[in-house]
């Protein structure tokens, strides 16, 4: 890649020269071609190496194809380079599951609603019924919004400690809710925004788009075969 960079850069430049060298009708190695390192050395050679087997004018032609192909690897392989890292970069670790999971289970308390395998079978008789979010189809910006925002009137706390203070949830303040008759429980605790990153690398690793929980997700969810994972079917 590097190579094809200078490869580049140095074509170019010969090109330059060779045109000036098509006049003077001298060999561009005379010049001070050779200064530029290895890359320009090989660029050089190359350029040397075609020149004498192609009349100006099909060079010239030649080499341009030859720069556009060079240029289109380079764009594909910095768009590959490119997605490479920003699924990386995405890409939740073991230990980021298991942070959004305590989140979940005990600082936030989603199980209550929710369920512990999140297919709203609560926790808590006293709580209001949570959605089945392993049935849920959100993406994952839609499911940090119902966590940041909860969703007013329908039993959903706002995570976030800000939600309805400067208009960042659906536009709305709190006198908004209070209004329309609109309200939100409160929340086990607030949580900042990275922590809500967290439970949302643990939704999707563990339970969002994961199908129904049986003993075996369960076994795996928990790390070993606990009572939980006993009454569900094999
Ligand atoms: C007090 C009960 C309660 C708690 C606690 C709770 N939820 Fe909910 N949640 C609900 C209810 C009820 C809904 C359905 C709201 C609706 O009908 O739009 C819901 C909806 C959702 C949705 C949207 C699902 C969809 O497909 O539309 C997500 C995501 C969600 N909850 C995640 C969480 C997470 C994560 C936590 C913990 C940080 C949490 N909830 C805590 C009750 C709760």
């Amino acid at each position: 890649m590097l190579f094809c960079l200078g490869g580049l850069v140095d074509m170019r430049r010969d090109w330059q020269r060779f045109q000036v060298a098509k006049l003077r009708l001298k060999p561009p190695s005379d010049g001070p071609m050779g200064s530029n390192g290895e890359s320009s050395l090989l660029g050089g050679r190359f350029a040397a190496a075609l020149r004498p087997l192609l009349k100006p004018k099909t060079c010239v032609m030649r080499m341009d194809i030859g720069f556009r192909r060079c240029l289109a690897a380079l764009i594909v392989i910095a768009v590959v380079c490119d997605t490479g890292r920003a699924a990386q970069a995405q890409a939740p670790t073991a230990e980021d599951v298991a942070a959004g999971m305590r989140i979940y289970v005990q600082k936030a308390d989603c199980q209550a609603c929710h369920g512990w395998a999140g297919d709203g079978r609560k926790m808590d008789s006293q709580m209001p019924d949570g959605a089945n979010l392993r049935e849920s189809r959100l993406n994952r910006a839609a499911t940090i919004l119902a966590i940041k925002c909860g969703r007013p009137g329908r039993s959903m706390p706002a995570f976030d400690r800000l939600a309805y203070s400067d208009g960042r949830c659906y536009e709305l303040k709190l006198a908004d809710l209070q209004r329309t008759g609109r309200q939100l429980p409160d929340p086990a605790a607030t949580l900042q925004p990275r922590e809500i990153e967290l439970v949302a690398d643990f939704l999707f690793a563990k339970i969002m788009g994961k199908g129904p929980m049986d003993r075996a997700a369960c076994v795996e969810y928990w790390g070993s075969d606990v009572d939980a994972c006993r009454e569900l079917d094999k």
